[in-house]
């Protein structure tokens, strides 16, 4: 499906867009969002700010549990991770995204497809956006924070046409505009290669971090298993059996190490084994050897 260039709004990031969508929806009247039970505390955060209530969709290795929309969950919008789950790592399956497209078809809800690490597939095949199937129904979200880095604030929405005026001007009156330059630079880049070229760098030298992650806690820390690392820059580190996130994030932080427990991730009553969050791509090249001997002794039964 071709995209009209009229349809797509850049934002300062992700989280910008997340902002001005929640805040057109409030203003048509919607008044829950279900969000994924699993995700960034960052996010929920905005979309309360706005006025809309939260609703948690549990996930499971198939994504998240969409049949519950219209059955057990009422809500006028879903923000979700289909192509990977942040930060559990599952994909949406097929029979789950036409589940919930139909869904929103039926009762012109809203969904919001968050792509942020769209660029970082290893293992797999691309998998489609959800909004090439329902345009009308599904924003897809867009952000340069994976792929170029975080600071430059700089994402996009691609909308369905009847949101369109109405996000525009909620952009308008927010009175922060991302800037022409940065945006007219990332065009150049866009349109001279430049930026694909460097996607294909950076996901070979992520997934060679990826692998390097795998093997170094293969060896220095056997019993952990690692999942959700098909895409990405972040993995999930399933810990064995008798250790808190908590004991495990000040080991790591003793040794100059700052990680994150899935428990931080995790909305209340939603809580599962003790996990740790790891993104991968954070340390500078010469200091991610270093950093992947500390997380091994932070994880190492023996030290
Ligand atoms: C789930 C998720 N969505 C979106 C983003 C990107 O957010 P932003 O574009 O605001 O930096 C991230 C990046 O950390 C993320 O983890």
């Amino acid at each position: 499906v071709a995209v009209r260039p009229e349809n797509v709004l850049v934002c300062g990031g992700f989280s910008s867009g997340l902002q001005l969508l929640s805040t057109a929806l409030r203003r048509r009247g919607a008044t829950t969002m279900a969000v994924e039970a699993y995700g960034l505390r960052l996010h929920r955060d905005i979309i309360e700010a706005t006025g809309l209530a939260l609703v948690d969709l549990p996930v499971d290795d198939r994504g998240a549990a969409v049949d519950r929309l219209g059955d057990t969950v009422e809500a006028q919008a879903a923000l979700l991770t289909p192509a990977h789950q942040f930060p559990l790592g599952a994909v949406l399956d097929p029979a789950r995204r036409r589940r919930v497209v139909a869904w929103a078809a039926d009762t012109g809800s809203i969904v919001v497809e968050d792509d942020y690490d769209g660029e970082f597939r290893y293992d797999r095949q691309a998998v489609g956006a959800m909004q090439s199937i329902a345009p009308d129904r599904v924003v897809y979200a867009g952000t340069a924070s994976k792929s170029l880095a975080p600071g430059l604030r700089l994402g996009w929405l691609v909308l369905p046409e009847e949101l369109v005026d109405e996000v525009v001007e909620v952009r308008r009156c927010h009175g922060r505009f991302p800037s022409t330059l940065d945006q007219i630079t990332l065009a150049e880049l866009i349109v001279g290669g430049a930026f694909d070229r460097q996607v294909r760098k950076a996901r070979l030298a992520y997934r060679r971090r990826r692998d390097r992650m795998v093997a170094e806690l293969a060896r220095r820390a056997p019993d952990v298993t690692i999942s959700g690392i098909a895409a990405g820059l972040h993995a999930l580190v399933h810990m064995p059996d008798g250790h808190t996130e908590g004991e495990i994030i000040e080991r790591a932080g003793a040794r100059g190490l700052a990680v994150q427990g899935l428990r931080d991730f995790t909305a209340r009553g939603f809580e599962r084994a003790p996990a740790l969050v790891v993104g991968f791509g954070t340390p500078p090249e010469h200091a991610y050897s270093a950093a992947l001997a500390r997380l091994a002794a932070a994880l190492d039964r023996s030290e």
